[in-house]
């Protein structure tokens, strides 16, 4: 079975085809980074653009890479919500055209939900129930998986996302777009402990998120240098806010595993590619709750459309399926 995967939510164009539940024959990925990156943030109306621009060609080239025809798809995956609605749109008008061209179905999933879905492409042998935390740049959001169907929301940021998060600071540090990886590469060099910036853990129970207040302690902090204090300090401050920010990310993974007594653990979403985040998580399986720790390669953590095509064959194979009235859902909540 063929599952096309179409991802066009947010930055990046994207289209997979996936054999059956796990193997990828292509995953193509067209960045808009550098057309962003001058305005410190993804702008709208340019993404939509670039996305019509670019998505017959990508769907082209995924074709072509997977070595395969049009007519041999058998299933149409595409996310269609939540991110930007003159995005979304894009990847979704040609979801529908290629299900009712090729008589096809079609099944629309949940950018966040399709995330998870890289570790079902990564590994072979997750078991539920486990707890999924997907940190990217529009969310963070904390799971409990009893099933493919069905799953409890734990917790989610009640400001800022932790990618968000990421690539304010970096603004704020005279850096570029996207902040994270930047961020993370300067940390190598930076002292975590040079700045005592705030953890906001929302009291001694709660699995909710907060990164406001650390983004906005890093911002005060750095205008009280000048410029080349600041140069000089830079991987200090790079180094002591992902130090602040992944403190809260084990934390609350650390009381989530208390909580619902599972001690499997996914990991998904951008911020999944930060390697100091990746070494604490290890070294929480020296806490004796935590029994694996799921981390998909940086290459499926960020964007891509394998993860959809991944996340829409589990939904068909457990009975889902969408018409061609689909539509886009720009604020679709994780609960609904
Ligand atoms: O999942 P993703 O590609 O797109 C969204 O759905 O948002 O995540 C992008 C986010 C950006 O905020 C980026 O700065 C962050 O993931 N990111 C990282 C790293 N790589 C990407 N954050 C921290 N460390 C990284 N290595
Ligand atoms: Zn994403």
């Amino acid at each position: 079975m063929l599952t096309l995967g179409i991802e066009t939510s947010c930055d990046e164009t994207a289209v997979a085809i996936l054999e059956n539940a796990r193997t990828v024959r292509s995953s193509i990925i067209s960045s808009q980074i550098t057309l962003h990156e001058r305005y410190g943030g993804v702008v709208p109306e340019l993404a939509s653009r670039a996305h019509v621009d670019n998505i017959n060609i990508i769907l082209q080239e995924a074709i072509k890479e997977a070595a395969c025809d049009w007519h041999d798809l058998n299933l149409v995956a595409v996310t269609n919500g939540p991110g930007l609605v003159g995005a979304l749109m894009v990847g979704v008008a040609a979801a529908k055209g290629i299900a009712l061209s090729l008589s096809i179905p079609l099944v629309g999933v949940h950018h966040i939900y399709a995330h998870i879905y890289a570790n079902w492409l990564a590994f072979d042998n997750i078991v539920f129930p486990c707890i999924a935390l997907i940190v990217s740049g529009g969310h963070t959001t904390l799971l409990f998986m009893e099933s493919h169907k069905e799953w409890k929301l734990l917790g989610a940021t009640i400001d800022d996302a932790c990618g968000e998060a990421f690539d304010k600071v970096a603004r704020h540090l005279g850096l570029s777009y996207p902040g994270g990886p930047i961020i993370d590469a300067l940390s190598e060099k930076g002292d975590p402990s040079a700045f005592k910036f705030p953890r906001a853990l929302l009291g001694d129970e709660s699995l909710n998120f907060s990164f406001s207040g650390l983004k906005t302690a890093v911002a005060r902090e750095a205008s009280l240098f000048n410029q080349d204090k600041l140069q000089e300090s830079i991987a200090d401050f790079a180094a002591s806010f992902q130090e602040a920010a992944v403190d809260m990310l084990v934390e609350k993974i650390r009381r989530a595993v208390l909580k619902t007594k599972t001690g499997r653990i996914l990991l998904a979403g951008g911020v999944a590619a930060n390697r100091r985040l990746r070494y604490k998580l290890e070294q929480l399986k020296e806490y004796g709750a935590v029994e694996s720790i799921y981390i998909p390669p940086p290459s499926l953590c960020t964007d891509n459309a394998a993860m959809v095509a991944c996340a829409g064959y589990n939904e068909y194979k457990n009975g889902c399926q969408d018409t061609l009235t689909l539509d886009v859902k720009p604020m679709w909540e994780m609960d609904e």
